[in-house]
């Protein structure tokens, strides 16, 4: 039997926690045993507890050199913690979460053969992220298998596209919860009751996402927009106010805001 692979997680945050709960439903918690660091152990131990994480290895507190050697490291802190920890020998691969911390400075904090840059969305927690994937070395169908245990993977061609992908998968899930939010007003004004109208928005994202896996938005839109109907009288409203010009200047503004941080 091939020997297990190490999965060595820095950081014990959220992002932490959503991979490393679709690592433990999926196939792949057979595949790799798993270590966990970071700045306090004793939140390193809580971290192992909480995800029921049967099977892991050493667990390495903030001062220790941590080691790294023929390892995947999966870097799951903020990016201004990346210098507050040492690395003892080379890295198999390195995957790195952090928004806006680019390879060369990747290169910089660790060695590895290979590199990762992915930027996962909240959805990670239900194995339902998008989730762009940059990669430097022979590594895809390895990256695949880890990364799409908690969700969809969509290998991009250089690095800044990993962080325009803010603007489909990071911040997003910011901006549709705005729009839900203005629907549940919306119902409200309408007359519905608030927790009635919560339900009623909650179903149509449901709906929507089924839609959407399967249609463009042009057919969604199409396919609800009938002649001197209702639809288009709200579409036009929206069009008039260039509600699609200032999600795409929003997102654009998050992209910019990342790319500041390199
Ligand atoms: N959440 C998202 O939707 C999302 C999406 C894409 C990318 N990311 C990236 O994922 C990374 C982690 O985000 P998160 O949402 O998991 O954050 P989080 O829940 O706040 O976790 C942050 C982690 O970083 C550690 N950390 C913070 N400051 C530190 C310091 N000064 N020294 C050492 N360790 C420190 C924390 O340890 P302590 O608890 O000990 O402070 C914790 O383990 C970030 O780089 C972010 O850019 C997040």
């Amino acid at each position: 039997m091939a020997a297990q692979k190490t999965l060595l997680f820095v950081g014990y945050g959220s992002m932490a926690k959503a991979i490393v709960s679709g690592i433990a439903c999926s196939a792949l918690k057979d595949t790799y045993r798993l270590e966990i660091a970071g700045r306090n152990p004793q939140k390193a131990q809580e971290f192992i507890k909480e995800n029921h994480i049967e099977a892991f290895g050493k667990v390495y507190g903030g001062s220790s050199e941590i080691d790294v050697i023929g390892k995947i490291v999966i870097l799951c802190i903020k990016p201004y913690a990346l210098g507050n920890f040492t690395y003892k020998g080379k890295a198999d691969s390195v995957y790195s979460v952090m928004a806006g911390v680019c390879m060369d400075t990747l290169k910089q904090h660790i060695r590895a053969d290979h590199y990762a840059r992915l930027m996962p969305n909240v959805g990670a927690k239900y194995q339902k992220s998008s989730t762009a994937v940059y990669l430097e070395g022979d590594i895809q169908e390895e990256a695949q298998k880890i990364i799409a245990s908690f969700g969809s993977v969509v290998f991009v061609d250089s690095e800044t596209l990993v962080d325009a992908s803010i603007a489909t998968g990071g911040s997003s899930p910011a901006f549709l919860a705005l729009i839900a939010q203005a629907l549940v007003d919306a119902g409200v004004r309408e007359g519905l009751r608030r927790d009635d109208s919560l339900k009623l928005v909650r179903a149509t994202f449901e709906g929507f996402a089924h839609l959407l896996s399967e249609q463009t938005p042009d057919t969604i839109i199409a396919s609800i927009t009938s002649p001197g109907g209702t639809t288009i009288e709200g579409l036009s409203v929206l069009e008039d106010r260039a509600v699609r010009g200032a999600l795409i200047q929003a997102c654009h503004m998050a992209v910019a805001k990342a790319k500041q941080k390199h």
